[in-house]
């Protein structure tokens, strides 16, 4: 069974609380946290204090995406916050080993996140330190975006080059075109624009449970 994670990026910011517990409340298995520094990524997104209020009203691990170029200086804040996974991008110039090793240290897990230009072999280094890894499927910092897929082939070489921890997708992910990730090895899916302009959420997380590797 795929997991779901909707990213309430695409939820309504004003009513962000309350969308999120929709999302738990209709079976989701995780929630993607989107955090954007205006630096990494054109856009800001959500800080430390969203996620510890989340964690007060959700009881679902909370996925925290950090598009920001320097993630080790947030890392503690998020971390005590709740975050439940952390997952930094392969393209940042701090030790990755060294991030990936305090996400440990504090328990949560661990994952590694790659644009879709970034190639597998880049995480190779980090297979045994990683408990996921993130395979953007469109060009991180804004949500609605149309899916990538040249990195089906990336999910696919990941699992051929040995990768057996889970593998997320994240960006444009929609009922139409996730079975074909899944048959790739993806494990996790984001969904941002299509679980939350869904008319019966529930539903559509129903039949997403559906898909696996066929
Ligand atoms: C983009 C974010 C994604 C995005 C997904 O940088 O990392 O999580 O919110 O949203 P959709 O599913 O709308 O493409
Ligand atoms: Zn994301």
């Amino acid at each position: 069974m795929i997991k779901i994670a909707p990213s309430i990026l695409a939820a309504d910011p004003l009513c962000l609380g309350r969308d999120a517990e929709r999302a738990a409340e209709a079976g989701c298995d995780w929630i993607h946290v989107d955090v954007m520094d205006a630096h990494f990524v054109p856009n800001l997104a959500y800080t430390p204090e969203t996620v510890r209020h989340l964690k007060k009203i959700v009881s679902v691990p909370l996925d925290v995406h950090l598009m920001m170029d320097h993630p080790e200086t947030l890392l503690d804040a998020f971390l005590q916050a709740g975050a439940d996974i952390v997952t930094i991008h392969a393209e940042i110039s701090a030790d990755i080993s060294a991030v990936l090793e305090r996400i440990h240290a504090a328990g949560a897990a661990a994952g590694i996140a790659l644009k879709p230009g970034t190639p597998a072999e880049t995480v190779l280094p980090y297979f045994k330190k990683a408990d996921m890894i993130l395979a953007m499927t469109v060009e991180p910092g804004f949500g609605g975006q149309k899916l990538d897929d040249r990195v089906l082939d990336k999910i696919r070489k990941l699992r051929k080059m040995g990768y057996t921890g889970e593998i997320e997708a994240d960006g444009g992910i929609r009922e139409d075109n996730l079975q074909a990730l899944a048959d790739c090895g993806l494990t996790v899916a984001v969904m941002g624009t299509a679980l939350f302009r869904s008319e019966d959420m529930a539903a559509s997380i129903m039949r997403l449970h559906a898909m696996g590797r066929k």
